[in-house]
C-alpha cells in the first residue's frame, strides 16, 4: 500500500485477529510496528511474522485498561523508532451475551474500561506523540454493532457507539495540527475474540451471517485493509469519519 513505508506505528490489541493482521499488513508496507498486547507469546510471535514480512517490529507488553501501560507503549515506540505516525487501537472486548435485566454493574464495567476508557488512554498518549512530530493518523476500532444492533449486546453495542462519537468530537479539536481521527466499524470477522463469542452463545453464529448481506463472515486482513487505507497518505482529507467494512450489515 502506497503512502505507509518507514512509518512508525502503533499497534494494540496487535497479538491477535484484526490487530495482528493490520500489523502483518503493515509490516509487508515496509512500516516500524509496536505490537502492544497483554500476552507476550502472541505479541511476540507477530513480531515475528511482520519481520518476516519486510517491516520491523517490537512487542510491549501493555494492559490497554491502563494508563500507565498507554503511556509506556507509545514512549517505547518513540525510543525505538524516533517519532509515532500513526496507531491502530484494536484491543477490545466482546459483549458478556446478557440481556439487561440480567448484566451486572462489574460486567457492564468490563466492556466500558476496555472499548472506552482504555481508548481515550492510547489516544491521549498517541496524539501528545503526533503534537511533538507534526501530525498523524489514529484509527479506533469499533464494530458495525455501533450503529446495527445485535441480540444481547447492550453493553457492547453501546461502548462502540461511544467510540463513534469520540472520534467525531477528537478528529475535530486535532484538524488544524495534522492528526487525523478515523473509526472502522468491522462487521462479524473471523477471529478468536467471535469463535469464543460463538462458543459461548450457539446461536451467535447464525445470527450474525443472517444480517450480512454478502452472506459470509470477514476475513481480518480484510478489515486491515481499511485500517492500513486510513492510516496511509491515501486518506490525508479523511478525518472524523466512521468506515464501516462489514459486507454490507449497516447498510440494511
Ligand atoms: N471479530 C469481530 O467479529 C469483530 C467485529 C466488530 C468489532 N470487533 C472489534 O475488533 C477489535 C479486535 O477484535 P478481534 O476480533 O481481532 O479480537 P481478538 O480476541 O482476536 O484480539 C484481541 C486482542 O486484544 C488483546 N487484548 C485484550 N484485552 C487487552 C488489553 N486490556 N490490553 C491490551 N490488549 C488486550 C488480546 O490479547 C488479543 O490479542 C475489538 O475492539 C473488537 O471489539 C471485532
Amino acid at each position: 500500500m502506497e503512502g505507509l513505508k518507514g512509518k512508525s506505528i502503533v499497534v494494540t490489541g496487535g497479538g491477535s485477529g484484526i490487530g495482528r493482521a493490520t500489523a502483518v499488513m503493515l509490516g509487508k508496507a515496509g512500516c516500524n510496528v509496536t505490537i502492544a498486547d497483554l500476552h507476550p507469546d502472541a505479541g511476540e510471535a507477530v513480531v515475528r511474522e511482520v519481520q518476516a514480512a519486510g517491516g520491523d517490529a517490537q512487542f510491549i507488553r501493555t494492559d490497554a485498561n491502563l494508563e500507565d501501560d498507554a503511556r509506556n507503549m507509545v514512549k517505547a515506540a518513540v525510543a525505538r523508532y524516533g517519532w509515532l505516525d500513526g496507531a491502530c487501537n484494536a484491543a477490545g472486548v466482546q459483549s458478556c451475551s446478557k440481556l439487561v435485566h440480567e448484566m451486572s454493574a462489574e460486567e457492564w464495567d468490563r466492556c466500558h474500561n476496555l472499548n472506552m476508557r482504555g481508548l481515550f488512554f492510547c489516544n491521549k498518549h498517541e496524539i501528545a506523540a503526533m503534537l511533538e512530530n507534526g501530525g498523524g493518523s489514529i484509527v479506533n476500532i469499533a464494530s458495525s454493532g455501533a450503529l446495527a444492533a445485535f441480540p444481547n449486546g447492550s453493553e457492547y453495542c453501546a461502548s462502540k457507539a461511544g467510540v463513534l462519537g469520540f472520534v467525531r468530537a477528537a478528529a475535530l479539536d486535532y484538524a488544524t495540527k495534522g492528526i487525523r481521527i478515523n473509526a472502522v466499524l468491522p462487521g462479524g470477522t473471523l477471529t478468536p475474540m467471535l469463535a469464543e463469542a460463538m462458543e459461548t452463545d450457539p446461536g451467535l453464529e447464525p445470527a450474525i451471517a443472517a444480517v450480512h448481506p454478502m452472506n459470509r463472515f470477514g476475513q481480518p486482513s480484510e478489515i486491515a485493509s481499511g485500517i492500513c487505507w486510513l492510516l496511509s497518505d491515501g486518506a490525508s482529507f479523511v478525518t472524523g469519519v466512521s468506515l464501516p467494512v462489514d459486507g454490507g450489515h449497516t447498510a440494511v
